[in-house]
């Protein structure tokens, strides 16, 4: 059986209360001093990496930021792996991990292939932290040794001071992920809590490309500790304690409410009271010029709410909230243009309350035939408006990821799976790969990426649309799900994907089904599914429907189907994409065990009127374009307008 495992382990930013850390554990010491508190997230970049087990070795393949690919191979016995870990370097870190499970678990060897990493090092992310923890989250994943997220931060931690490098314990908070996390520093005591988020929060992280010696700010504000003796110790002592801690309790109501201009000016009050406190204990290195000056720029001000110093302060990096998702762009050219600075995005979001979509493309395509005699209609080409070539159904799971969908079920034709493994997963032949120019190259990496996250379920007979999406209701399970069509291709108006303003009006929608819509004129709804109902917002995007028709004739539409607000001939017609409760599996049994076709299918339609009935369906009004693949005039016309809209400046 294969035991491998995909493992994903961000870096961490410390969004408030740095240093609050180490000043709360001389608690031990002095117990007037308050406990330290910082809120910490998980950075959009870090180590990914495939593991497995692996019998008496310890092999790790490292993929360096600068692209190179390095590796270590070593008998999995805790004098080998002790003897690296405290020789320091790269693998250090690794081997120190490993030391540790093996000395407290019951474990054979391990491989771990860390084939990317796009995470900054050395910008204060904490990336050794992250490699520990990739490590035992290894093992623990590996060889099921059921370990907390905390054990494992604690494991990391054993790890990493086995090397000759320092870490503190606030380091290994990136085992929780991109939430952000609360940790408290109690003593000797640790404790952390998962921090609710109510909004999408757009951070940016920028290296200031300054100096700082962190050595010497750490000596410097230890000097005030256990027990504050002059009036600049008093300082630091106030700070580090109750001012902190209002802080990061103001921080975390920001965050629960979803409040970004709160938690923009709670970063600049922070910042303030940093500046007053501290800064007297450690001038040479906390007065910070260039972190001042990119605060203080007019510019930045614009387009931020707010924002401070990260990690140790000083002129290492600055972090801001940003206003929305373009200030946010505008801001990281603006701070590269003028200040050099290189930036990384951070974005905290509310968990996703879809992860899955499903893509039937199982359909025999007898209106694209004979060219389907040969190729499946869903695996046609299309150029898309950078230039490349790929199938159409690449597109689409491009669509779904990035709309946040984490896994992509595709339902294919029993027995096709091989074909679609080949494009998703199969290596390329040497002499193939060393053709290809730099950008196929990254393309092809990019594949492999996305193929790590979809999964090929057979449909046995090609019963219909809604009997392919019936396959997938185990692999769904009770969840809501994305539904895109494996023949078409979606182009957003706007800076979001369609499906993820789907997404959203499933949120906005009170996670009622959802199905998006456009507006199609009268000649063309007797090709497509088509709705009607009551608007049920000012705006006139979300219709709750009273009634769909499969194809309707346009006299039946023109009697039955009119939308109130639209103009005349105007109907509203099924875009492809839908967010469906599991409730749709019951009815497509129901539907299946009847053998209720139409047109000689099991068709999802049927399904959804009846999902209305139970449980009402709203449809959204998608600011986008679709392109139905399916028919051969349409596909063309489909390859010349997806092109095109780019240029036309269509496209954002
Ligand atoms: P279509 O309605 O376009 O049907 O399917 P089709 O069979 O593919 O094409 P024609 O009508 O014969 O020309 C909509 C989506 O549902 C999938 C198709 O692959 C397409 O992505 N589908 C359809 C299945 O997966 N299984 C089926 O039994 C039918």
């Amino acid at each position: 059986m294969d035991r491998s495992v995909d493992l994903f382990v961000p870096g961490r930013v410390c969004l408030f209360g740095e240093h609050s850390d180490w000043a709360g554990a001389y608690r031990r010491f002095n117990s007037n001093i308050l406990p330290g508190r910082v809120i910490i997230a998980g950075t959009n970049q870090g180590i990914h990496a495939r593991v497995r087990p692996r019998k008496d070795r310890f092999v790790y393949h490292a993929s360096l930021p600068d692209g190179r690919r390095e590796r270590v191979d070593l008998p999995m016995s805790r004098d080998a792996l002790l003897k690296t870990a405290r020789e320091g370097g790269f693998f250090s870190y690794a081997a120190g991990v490993a030391y540790h499970i093996r000395t407290f678990y019951e474990v054979e060897g391990i491989e771990i292939d860390n084939y990317r990493t796009d995470m900054p090092v050395k910008k204060g992310l904490s990336s050794s932290a992250a490699l520990c923890v990739l490590v035992a989250r290894a093992f623990n994943r590996v060889y099921d040794l059921k370990l907390t997220i905390r054990a494992e931060m604690e494991a990391a931690y054993q790890g990493e001071i086995l090397t000759p490098s320092r870490c503190g314990r606030m380091d290994q908070g990136c085992a929780f992920g991109q939430v952000p996390v609360m940790m408290t520093f109690d003593g000797d005591l640790l404790h952390t809590t998962r921090l609710p988020v109510g909004a999408h929060f757009h951070l940016l992280i920028a290296d200031l490309k300054g100096k700082k010696d962190t050595i010497r700010i750490l000596a410097d504000l230890n000097r005030a500790y256990p027990f504050p003796e002059e009036e600049c110790d008093h300082a630091v002592h106030a700070y580090l304690g109750g001012i902190n801690a209002d802080l990061v309790a103001r921080a975390a109501e920001a965050l629960k409410s979803g409040d970004a201009p709160t938690l923009g000016k709670l970063m600049t009050e922070a910042q303030e009271a940093f500046d007053k406190h501290l800064v007297p204990a450690c001038p040479t290195e906390l007065t910070a010029h260039k972190l001042h000056a990119a605060l203080a720029d007019p510019r930045v001000q614009e387009l931020t709410y707010g924002g401070k110093g990260v990690g140790s302060q000083g002129d290492g990096c600055v972090q801001f909230v940003a206003r929305n998702a373009a200030a946010r762009a505008e801001l990281a050219q603006h701070l590269t243009r003028t200040m050099g600075m290189e930036c990384f995005e951070l974005d905290l979001a509310p968990p996703e309350l879809v992860r899955k979509a499903v893509i039937p493309a199982a359909g025999f395509g007898t209106r694209m035939f004979p060219a389907t005699k040969a190729v499946k209609k869903e695996l046609f080409p299309v150029v898309t408006p950078d230039g490349q070539c790929k199938p159409i159904l690449l597109t689409i799971v491009e669509e779904a990821l990035n709309s946040g969908i984490e896994e992509v079920a595709i339902i294919v034709r029993a027995g096709d799976e091989a074909t679609y493994e080949q494009l998703f997963r199969a290596p390329l032949a040497p002499e193939h790969f060393n053709k290809l120019p730099e950008r196929a190259r990254r393309s092809l990496a990019e594949l492999a990426d996305l193929g790590r996250r979809v999964t090929f379920i057979p449909q046995p007979e090609q019963l219909g649309f809604g009997h392919a999406v019936f396959c997938a209701r185990d692999w769904v399970g009770k969840e809501p799900f994305l539904l895109l069509l494996g023949d078409h291709i979606y182009a957003s108006n706007t800076e979001e994907p369609c499906a993820r303003q789907l997404l959203n009006a499933f949120k906005t929608g009170g996670m009622t089904s959802v199905v998006a819509v456009y507006l199609a004129a009268g000649t063309e709804v007797q090709h497509y599914g088509t709705v009607t109902g009551s608007w049920i917002d000012e705006a006139h995007s979300l219709l709750n429907i009273r009634e769909f028709a499969e194809k309707p004739s346009i006299d039946y539409a023109r009697s039955n189907l009119t939308t109130e607000g639209l103009p005349p001939d105007t109907f509203v017609c099924v875009y492809g994409q839908y967010v469906l409760t599991p409730a749709i599996f019951e009815i497509l049994e129901r539907q299946i065990q009847a053998d209720q076709r139409q047109a000689g299918e099991i068709q999802l339609t049927t399904a959804l009127d009846c999902l209305r009935r139970e449980e009402g369906v709203l449809a959204f009004l998608v600011q986008g374009e679709h392109f139905d693949t399916g028919l051969p005039e349409s596909y063309l016309r489909s390859l010349v307008r997806v092109y095109e809209r780019r240029r036309t400046g269509e496209a954002p």
